[in-house]
């Protein structure tokens, strides 16, 4: 991920939100300001001399370069984001080769100024060649699926990355708990504006990859149950930040076992039962103060009969979001192909669900995942594919 040396976009972004510090901190004519828009014009000069043309978009929390999600800045940048769409009526920057110092001049106007109500007419009074700004784009049905695509598919980079941190000995560092953080609010966001993006973001699948997919989908359906119970929005976060990182102590499991291509024998069940216990563990070193994702961790194969693991002691009580977990993660587990069976259909999982109300499944939340089924499930168009 971009723990990297910035580069292309990310670093002509950073020289553009210095150049817009320089002014607000000096005067627009201070040198200080003078020598930022040279350092923001030559590093944009650079880029386009092998690309044409470099684009920006604003959409909410998200920073969009060129078609991609940059999360690190969409993070660090929050404000500016804010300040460009809801003060500026700005929603998009795009430079194309050929642009001229005038115009970094005449960006940085509209950047502390604002537009007014057309960028467009704006960008041709100041006869703009080579910046164009768009205006601040209204949510669709269309963008918001692929922008909770990018965001689902952002998680998986970055649960992929934290694996190899974890897996080179490393804790996961603050940035990379940040980023998922991003994505998980980009989907939920999108999930309130498009309810039917829940069944049809958790029916993406991979068989290869399974554990870093099947993460991102109990996510996906641990917040679609918190929006069914009605939940905080800030809460049903959270939930969606715990489903991501549930099973965590999987990273710990020798991969003959975690990969074995049919049943577990009990040594190897032995040790897969371990995993809730060593996340728990990984996640209690994490950088943050949220302990949720740690307790669900360890929680998350107990059932609401006290039976499952792992093994603890009598009249422990498991929290109720690990319950809601243990729900999401029989789902998709349920709906996935694995090398010993094939994916099982919604309609039968709903069944089942219904049957283990009270025994493996807290009945309020059965109940819950029923009305999530009615309220979200809407033509799942055939595109269940990672
Ligand atoms: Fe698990
Ligand atoms: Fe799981």
């Amino acid at each position: 991920m971009s723990s990297a040396p910035a580069s292309g976009p990310q670093l002509v972004f950073t020289y553009l939100h210095g150049m817009l510090r320089a002014a607000g901190l000096y005067l627009p004519n201070h040198p200080q300001t003078h020598r930022a828009k040279r350092v923001l014009f030559e590093a944009l000069t650079a880029y386009l001399g092998g690309h044409g043309r470099l684009s920006y978009r604003f959409m909410g929390d998200l920073l969009v370069a060129n078609d991609r999600i940059m999360p690190r800045e969409s993070l660090l940048h929050r404000r500016f984001l804010e300040v460009c769409q809801f003060e500026r009526g700005i929603g998009g920057i795009t430079f194309t080769r050929g642009v001229t110092e005038r115009e970094i001049d005449a960006l940085l106007e509209a950047l502390t100024e604002g537009v007014g109500a057309s960028p467009a007419e704006w960008s041709a009074r100041k006869r703009l060649a080579h910046l164009h700004l768009a205006p601040p784009s209204q949510p669709d049905r269309q963008t918001g699926e692929s922008v909770a695509r990018r965001a689902y598919h952002g998680s998986i980079e970055v649960l992929r990355d934290v694996e190899s941190t974890i897996r080179a000995r490393q804790a996961p560092n603050l940035e990379q708990v940040g980023t998922l953080r991003v994505y998980t609010s980009t989907m939920l966001e999108q999930m309130l504006q498009t309810p039917g993006l829940v069944v049809r973001l958790a029916s993406i699948k991979s068989y290869d990859e399974y554990t870093l997919y099947h993460s991102v989908n109990v996510a996906v359906i641990s917040m679609g149950l918190g929006l069914a119970l009605g939940l905080p929005h800030d809460v049903v976060r959270e939930l969606g930040m715990a489903g991501m990182l549930h099973d965590m102590g999987k990273i710990a499991i020798p991969l003959e076992v975690l990969r074995k291509p049919g049943l577990l024998d009990p040594e190897e069940w032995r040790i897969m039962r371990r995993h809730p216990a060593l996340g728990a563990d990984l996640l209690s070193r994490l950088p943050s103060s949220n302990r949720l994702p740690m307790i669900v961790a360890f929680e998350h194969h107990m059932r609401y009969d006290g039976q499952g693991y792992p093994f603890v002691r009598e009249g422990w009580r498991q929290h109720v979001v690990s319950r809601l977990a243990c729900l999401a993660d029989v789902y998709d587990a349920m709906t996935s192909r694995r090398a010993y069976k094939q994916a099982i259909p919604v309609e039968q999982v709903r069944t089942f669900v219904r049957d283990e109300a009270d025994r493996t499944f807290d009945a309020r939340l059965a109940r819950a995942f029923e009305r999530m089924l009615q309220m979200f499930a809407e033509s799942p168009a055939g595109e269940a594919s990672a």
